[in-house]
Order: structure tokens, then sequence, then C-alpha cells
């Protein structure tokens, strides 16, 4: 059997990682800017993660939901601890796409109604309902089409409104950065208005933390540098370092029945021993505060590089608008500096490395671009 053949793969195999250092089969060292798309979130092999999760791989693996799990119930604690949403319930599932789903599903039971309002260059998964609501009609099959979703420009609030007043919306669904379409945050009097439009005519606010949340803009989640409160939060990639898992955070005043959603794996003991790892490290390491840190620098380094024409985002999630005479910078930051990155269409580079990223990684970083864009 081969593989069904849909990712355009760089011949590149790392085997072994550190921290932000990648070992490749071939012995060569990469710098990991990347982060595997901001799932690696604590950095490689940190002995913390290692230590709890083989400790709970010999004890116990998995077990299914039809039983106590006092790991689900620590992580739920600790993730609306350091999140401050702490009265707030938590599902658990497996991916980010799953994350969405539910959140989606979620809120249409409890308003009793089925439209869904999607912002222009969303991405919100690959399941039915997640890329319904994601604005790409080339990764939607005509099956994924018939939802009820409507997209509006991001940062109009009128264009919101406008659908809202018609009464039939359950949800409206938004990322606290947008990511894949190239890092647009909303506009912070716009994320204010939203949530008091969501509260006018009885609609969800899910907010979408799946690539900006996890401390990687500084804050726990992005849509916090707003002050606001979501009605629903759905997180995934950096959560559990790679392990896959995902959450979906629900407001008390939605309450659960039994049936109303299940999983399988979600929720499993590994997943959740890799979880509460991550947190403990996040913690333990400052890292929130780093990625302000290092982000703030990062910024401030790369805002008169000649390659950029403009830079987007907050802390570790940086988007980089590449000038045309620069094309290819991205490939060259790979072969030529041995540096990953994300990408984001053809002219974005996207920064979403380990929140442990230091100081001296930051500098080797500028000191490639800069060299690349002389
Ligand atoms: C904002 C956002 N939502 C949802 C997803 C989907 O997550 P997953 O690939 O884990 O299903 C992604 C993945 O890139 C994402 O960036």
């Amino acid at each position: 059997m081969e593989l069904f053949n849909v990712y355009p793969l760089w011949d590149i195999e790392p085997v072994e990682a550190k921290g932000c250092d990648i070992i490749a089969k071939d012995g060569q060292h990469y710098t990991d800017l990347y982060g595997g798309h901001a799932v690696i979130s604590i950095g490689h092999s940190h002995p913390t993660y290692i230590k709890i999760v083989s400790e709970q791989l010999n004890k116990l693996g998995f077990y299914s939901n039809a039983v106590q799990n006092s790991l689900q119930k620590e992580l739920a604690k600790r993730l609306g601890k350091v999140s401050g949403y702490e009265d707030y319930n938590l599902f658990l599932c497996n991916s980010g796409a799953e994350a969405n789903e539910n959140a989606l599903k979620v809120a249409s039971f409890y308003t009793g109604k089925g439209k869904v309002l999607a912002f222009k260059k969303a991405f919100h998964g690959r399941t039915s309902g997640a890329v319904a609501a994601t604005d790409n009609p080339k990764i939607q099959s005509q099956f994924n089409r018939g939802h009820n979703i409507v997209f509006v420009p991001l940062n109009d609030i009128q264009a919101v409104e406008k659908e809202l007043i018609k009464g039939d919306f359950c949800a409206v669904i938004i990322e606290g950065i947008q990511g894949v379409a190239g890092i647009y945050a909303p506009e912070t009097e716009f994320l204010q208005s939203l949530r008091s439009l969501c509260d006018k005519y009885g609609v969800v606010l899910i907010l979408d933390e799946i690539q900006s949340g996890y401390g990687r803009t500084g804050k726990f989640f992005a849509h916090q540098h707003a002050d606001i409160q979501a009605d629903i939060i759905t997180t995934a990639k950096g959560m559990a370092n790679g392990f896959p898992i995902g959450g979906v955070l629900i407001s008390p005043k939605i309450e659960a029945e039994f049936g109303m959603l299940g999983t399988t794996f979600g929720g499993n003991h590994l997943a959740c021993a890799a979880a509460i790892a991550v947190l403990e490290v996040i913690e333990n390491e400052n890292l929130i505060e780093n990625a302000k840190v290092i982000g703030d620098y990062l910024f401030e380094k790369l805002k008169d590089n000649r390659a950029i024409s403009e830079l987007r985002g907050k802390g570790l999630m940086i988007g980089m608008e590449i000038k045309p005479e620069f094309d290819g910078l991205r490939n060259r930051l790979l072969f030529e500096k041995h540096i990953f990155t994300g990408g984001a269409g053809k002219s974005v580079i996207r920064l979403l490395p380990p929140l442990c990223i230091t100081k001296e990684i930051a500098d080797h970083f500028i000191d490639a671009i800069n060299d690349l864009a002389k």
C-alpha cells in the first residue's frame, strides 16, 4: 500500500528534536520556528513532559469515557485556573476541527437555531461543519456546502449586525487571530462590539483559539487582549505538545445533557497526562511571559527588514508579508539557513515557534533573514 498523496512534502525527515532544535535523518540540524504548525508549545522532548507521559503510560494509557477519570478533572481545574475561565466546563476531544464541530453543535442545541456566522478568510478545520465554516471553497466538497453558514468581512461590525438581526443564528465563530489566512487580528473594538451584539441577539460567541491560544500571543487566549469573555472557546494544537487532544471550554450558562456529545478517544489518560505536563511547564517556566518578551523583541528587530512589507500579529504568532522581489524566501530560510517557518498563501511567512524560544534563537533567525534580505 502507498500513502494517499495529499501533502506536498519537503525532502527532510526529522528523527530527533530538543527544545527548538530538530535533527534530520541525514544528521543535519534545523531551528524550529514553526513548532510543527503551532503544536510544539513547550519545546521538543521536554524532560517534565517525558517524565509525566511515560509514567502515565506505565500505569494506564487508555480507558473509555464510561468510567471515572481524575486526570480529566485535574486538567479541567488547571486549565480553568491558568486561562481565567475557572467557572467554565470542559469537553475533551482529539483535534481542533473536532473541537469546533462540538462547539457549533453545543451552540445549536442551546439556542435551538441552526445558522452560523463566520468570517471571510477564516479557517476552522476540515471536518464537515468546521470546513463549512472555513472560507475556502477549494477544500469544501458539495457535501460540506449544505451547511447554514454566512461569511462576512472581519472587522465589519455593521455586516455582522445586518445578519444577526434576522434572528436565526445560533453562533458566531471567530479566530482569536486568523492564522491560516496569514495572521490577521480582529480589532479590539470590533471584538468588544461583537460580544455586545451576541448578547443583544442571544447568539453564542465561539472563539477559536486553536492556533492563537495557549499563551502564544502573551495572554492565555488571544481574545483576552480585548478584555472580553467568550461563551465557548476551542483549543487544540499546543495543548499537549504534539499528543492529539482538543478541548471545548463551555460557559456555565449552557447546561450539559447526557449523550449530547461523546467520543471514544477524547480525554484519554495519556492525552490528559500530556496536557497536564504542558500546563505544568507553561507555569513553571513563565512561557506566556516569554512569548510576550521574545515576541516584542522579534517585532522590533524585524520591523525594518528589507524583505518585509508588513508585520502582523502578536507575541509569537507573527505574519511577515514578503515583498514580491523576495519570493522564495521561506524555502531559502529552510534550505540555506536550516530554519523551519510556516507559510500562508504565496506571500506570507508565519512564525509559530515553541514558546520556550530564547533571545539567542531569535537573534539567529534575525541574522539569517537579514542576510537573505541584503
Ligand atoms: C484556527 C484553527 N482552527 C482549527 C484548526 C483545525 O485543527 P486540526 O488540524 O487539529 O483539526 C486549525 C488548524 O490549523 C486552526 O488553525
